[in-house]
């Protein structure tokens, strides 16, 4: 399964398109599903899009992502982001390549939202994008 890219979305993104869409824009969670296929398609890879409102299901999908020999993994893990050593940790514990992904830049918002312990274990992060983040990092994933 080294073709295939696990897309790992995190808490409140089921929410997409409606959930404070001045912030996160108009597009659902389906809508950049089907953008990522788009994109994947030419490039040779499949997409396998999650979201769980649940860390443990994060952790427990990026230990999958490499028992099963995923090319790489994109990871929003939303509010989680800046709250888990649980998923800093399991980045680590893996070889697989994960990189942080969000809509909004952070790093503009809250002060709350500066730091994050995903970005602090990742491969990379692209936010601030919209759903063009996670096509930006499908493109750096086909590239690793
Ligand atoms: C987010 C940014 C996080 O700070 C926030 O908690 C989210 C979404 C984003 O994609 O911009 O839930 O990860």
């Amino acid at each position: 399964m080294a073709d295939t890219v696990y897309v790992l979305n995190g808490p409140n993104l089921n929410l997409l398109g409606m959930r404070e869409p001045e912030i996160y824009g108009s597009d659902t969670l389906d809508d950049i599903a089907g953008m990522l296929e788009d994109r994947a398609r030419p490039l040779g890879l499949t997409v396998d899009m999650r979201q769980s409102n649940h860390e443990g299901h994060l952790v427990d999908w990026l230990h999958e992502a490499q028992a099963n020999d995923a090319r790489a993994v994109l990871l929003n893990a939303g509010a989680f982001t800046h709250t888990s050593i649980a998923l800093h940790d399991a980045i680590k514990a893996i070889r697989t390549p994960v990189i942080e992904v969000h809509l909004s830049n952070p790093h503009t918002r809250d002060a709350f939202r500066h730091r994050s312990y995903v970005g602090q274990a990742a491969r990379g992060t692209i936010a601030g994008f919209g759903a063009l983040s996670y096509v930006l990092a499908l493109e750096a994933a086909a590239r690793l």
